[in-house]
């Protein structure tokens, strides 16, 4: 019989008959195991876990309490992640073949599709990954404005995923030039034209973008250093903070939930 006056042990925890807080539920039984293994002495997760900490950083990532009624839009946010994570990884591969020059880069894609083994296959995924994530970005934004996610406290987040979804859109931009066929070069010309036309900075950011009078050798060097270096860390380094905030500040539960009553709470009652 479990003595009532005793604090229940936290996930990642351990009581004192070795069992976790809940007694036999996945998550703990898994805190265990990270316990395991730190106790595990000269194992490596304890190595590592002594010299950085990470174990209880991740115990309490891995294990933090989400609200009831949480549903299959709460991946959405997860989902973008991998879909970012995918671009990263084909586009080192592509990189390792393209050559950002308006006499070569054509060239070297049509030699990467045709002659390089997987080659049509990891572009394929790079180029339908871009829109694949576009669409997951602005379905995990919808899912967090219905559900009420960019308020107190999480406004701070919310301008965090504004400045990840324009840089998103600026990484479809830019790439959009790479391959240097007629269809990409005109549609920079055009996209360089609006840009151009936007209020106070516009011009500016045109003439930044473009890299001299015309779209051409200068305009592909810029846009591959913005879309290989530039954009991705900027991208990296934001959803760094963003999964901190998410963290910190926990998830928000679906708007349909009430707040639960305390047990011991009268019924509002009706005066008059
Ligand atoms: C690269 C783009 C993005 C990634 C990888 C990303 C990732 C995530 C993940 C994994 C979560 C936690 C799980 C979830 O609630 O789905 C989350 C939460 C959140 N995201 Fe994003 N996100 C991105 C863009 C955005 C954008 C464009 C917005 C809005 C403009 C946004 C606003 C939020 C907010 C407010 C939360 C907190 C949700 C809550 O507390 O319930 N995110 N994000």
């Amino acid at each position: 019989m479990p003595n009532p006056l005793k604090r229940p042990s936290r996930p990642g925890e351990r009581s004192a008959n070795g069992a976790g807080a809940n007694g036999s539920n996945g998550a703990s039984r898994g805190a265990q195991g990270v316990e395991a293994a730190k106790e595990g002495g000269g194992g490596l997760v304890g190595w590592v876990d002594e010299r950085s900490g990470a174990t209880g950083f991740l115990t309490g990532m891995m294990f933090r309490k989400v609200p009831k009624g949480t549903n299959w839009f709460y991946t959405l946010g997860s989902a973008t992640l991998f879909a970012f994570t995918a671009q990263a990884i084909t586009g080192v591969f592509l990189a390792m073949y393209y050559t950002p020059s308006p006499t070569e880069a054509y060239e070297s894609i049509t030699h990467l599709t045709n002659d390089v083994w997987m080659g049509e296959f990891v572009r394929g995924m790079h180029k339908w990954g871009a829109t694949v994530m576009i669409c997951l970005i602005f379905l995990h934004m919808g899912r967090t404005f219905f559900f009420g996610a960019y308020k107190y406290p999480r406004e701070l987040n919310w301008v965090i995923g504004v400045v990840l979804l324009i840089l998103t859109l600026v990484m479809g931009l830019t790439g959009y030039l790479l391959p240097f066929d007629q269809r990409s070069y005109w549609a920079t010309v055009v996209a360089n034209n609006i840009t151009a036309t936007g209020p106070v900075v516009g011009p500016y950011l045109a003439d930044f973008l473009r890299a001299g009078p015309e779209v051409g050798a200068t305009t592909i060097q810029r846009f591959y250093a913005i879309h290989m270096l530039l954009v991705p860390g900027l991208i990296a380094a934001l959803i760094g903070a963003h999964m901190y905030l998410v963290v910190k500040l926990g998830t928000t539960a679906p708007p349909w939930l009430k707040a639960e009553r305390p047990k011991n709470a009268r019924k509002k009652t009706e005066v008059g």
